[in-house]
């Protein structure tokens, strides 16, 4: 499928468009959300889907993050919000996630599916999200929940670097770039986190059990939920994820 990555028109929002092609004629696109607690690897799973299925890679996650790269007296005040929140490792209130996501629209419509990171994130959220894919009558093929000890995610969380250019995402073990501190794709200076301090990240586990967990429950009702061990390496947990995304279109 190649690499196809652009995201103009997810980061940058309404005015913006991304400059891809579209699918071969007979592309069934997957439309999937990408659940489970900070830190187990949902980006990492995220851009390898993208390489495998072509769908593009959606985070609520770096639409904040790509407004802190905008100068202060630049920020509209619902960004500013955001931004605080985000920091502390509390989740942006769902008004303002939600307007950022209907600006986003024609994302969900595109030809090539999409795989979104981190929303939808508490249940009305996820009851806003349903009414509008009903909107726009495009539906959803799978929610990804992906499930690891947390020992485990806070030691992938603590050695994590990002690249704040093209948000490639590394890890000083498990997936160091070529050259220390420099971003393989870019050349960019790679950057710890805000939010994967310890007090921080505290936070976001508590936040994770409070408010998005009880999303497990809800799309398990509705017969979306597939569970995939998120123990191992990230080629290992793709494959995985890719015969549990085949088995499901056959049945
Ligand atoms: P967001 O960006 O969504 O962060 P998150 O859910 O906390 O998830 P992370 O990005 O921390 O982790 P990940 O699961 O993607 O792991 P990764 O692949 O990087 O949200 C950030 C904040 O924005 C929120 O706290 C909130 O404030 C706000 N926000 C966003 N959406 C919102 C919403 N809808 N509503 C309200 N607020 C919202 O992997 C982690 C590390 O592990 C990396 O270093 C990676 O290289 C490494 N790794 C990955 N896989 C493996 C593996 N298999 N083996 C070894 N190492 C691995």
């Amino acid at each position: 499928m190649g690499n196809r990555s652009e995201r103009t028109g997810w980061l940058k929002g309404p005015g913006f468009e991304c400059e891809i092609e579209p699918p071969p004629e007979g592309t069934v696109p997957w439309r999937l959300v990408l659940l489970g607690p900070p830190g187990v690897g949902k980006g990492t799973q995220a851009a390898l889907l993208n390489q495998r299925l072509g769908a593009c890679h959606l985070s609520t996650g770096d639409i904040f993050r790509a407004a802190k790269s905008i100068p202060e007296a630049e920020r509209s005040p619902a960004m500013k919000e955001a931004i605080e929140y985000m920091e502390k490792g509390l989740l942006v209130p769902d008004r303002i996630v939600l307007d950022l996501i209907r600006e986003r629209v024609h994302c969900l419509k595109c030809p090539w599916g999409f795989l979104l990171d981190g929303f939808p994130r508490t249940v009305p959220q996820a009851e806003a999200f349903d009414q509008i894919l009903q909107e726009i009558q495009v539906p959803l093929d799978g929610v990804l929940n992906y499930e690891l000890e947390i020992e485990k995610i806070v030691a992938r969380l603590s050695g994590r670097r990002v690249c704040p250019q093209c948000k490639a995402v590394y890890h000083i073990e498990t997936l160091p770039p070529k050259k220390e501190g420099i971003c393989d794709q870019c050349g960019a200076q790679l950057i710890l986190r805000d939010d994967d301090r310890p007090e921080a990240v505290r936070t976001r586990m508590q936040t994770y059990q409070e408010q998005t967990a009880p999303l497990i429950e809800y799309y398990e009702k509705k017969g979306l939920l597939l569970h995939i061990n998120a123990e191992g390496t990230p080629e290992e947990i793709l494959n995985r994820t890719i015969q549990l995304l085949e088995k499901r279109r056959s049945q």
